[in-house]
């Protein structure tokens, strides 16, 4: 989903840095071969996960669903020497694509893959968050939101994706699917937080940005 003008979203587009062969070739498979291809992250919310990362250079980052691996491959590029990416799917049938292009990129040493449900996995890891990319299922974003927030530095970041979803949060009188009315939960429990800042940036599907104070 993008709420830009078609020309605007081009000339934005035209006007980040490409991604990486590797990503290219990896977002390609994905739409060839994988369900609901418009899931990946792509490559201006790629280049978006990687400058972030970049900035913060997070020892330890977590993605919550993993997908194809697009995304954790864009917030590798950002991670502190030594540092690691906890990421969370639970279905084992997309591993192995992700896999074949972490291996390709030579970071999967990198990546900790954990297949299943991330509300049984998160509270059994025990690293401290410096990033956190919350990209499943949106029914549980206020569930996993006080779990990740345990577990987040002070000044810890989290991105969670897809917090517009199609703009219909904004009309939620006229749009009163459960993923719909779990968002604008989420968004107004995030803002709630006095132990939070928090910023909705309207970029492709919405991202929430939100530092741990
Ligand atoms: C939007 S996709 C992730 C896209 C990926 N982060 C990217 O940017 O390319 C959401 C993923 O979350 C996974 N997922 C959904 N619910 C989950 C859960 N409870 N635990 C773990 N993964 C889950 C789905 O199987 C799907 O692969």
């Amino acid at each position: 989903m993008n709420f830009l003008p078609e020309h605007i979203n081009f000339y934005a587009e035209q006007h980040t840095q490409p991604e990486s062969v590797l990503l290219q070739d990896l977002n390609r498979e994905t739409y060839l071969k994988v369900l609901y291809p418009r899931m990946v992250s792509g490559h201006y919310q790629g280049r978006l996960l990687s400058f972030f990362a970049n900035m913060i250079r997070p020892l330890r980052i977590l993605e919550v669903g993993t997908y194809t691996g697009y995304a954790t491959i864009c917030l590798a590029e950002g991670l502190a020497e030594n540092g690691k990416i906890f990421s969370i799917e639970k279905n084992a049938e997309l591993e192995h694509i992700a896999r074949k292009y972490w291996q390709k990129g030579g970071i999967e040493a990198q990546i900790s893959l954990h297949i299943g449900n991330a509300l049984d996995i998160i509270p059994t890891l025990t690293e401290t968050w410096d990033l956190v990319f919350l990209d499943a299922d949106k029914e549980n974003y206020v569930n996993y939101y006080p779990i990740i927030l345990k577990q987040l530095r002070k000044g810890g970041i989290i991105l969670a994706d897809n917090v517009l979803w199609s703009g219909k949060v904004a009309d939620i009188q006229t749009h009163s699917d459960k993923d719909t009315i779990s968002i604008d939960r989420f968004n107004k429990m995030v803002l709630a937080d006095p132990s939070v800042e928090c910023v909705l940036l309207p970029v492709r599907d919405g991202i929430m940005m939100i530092r741990k104070k």
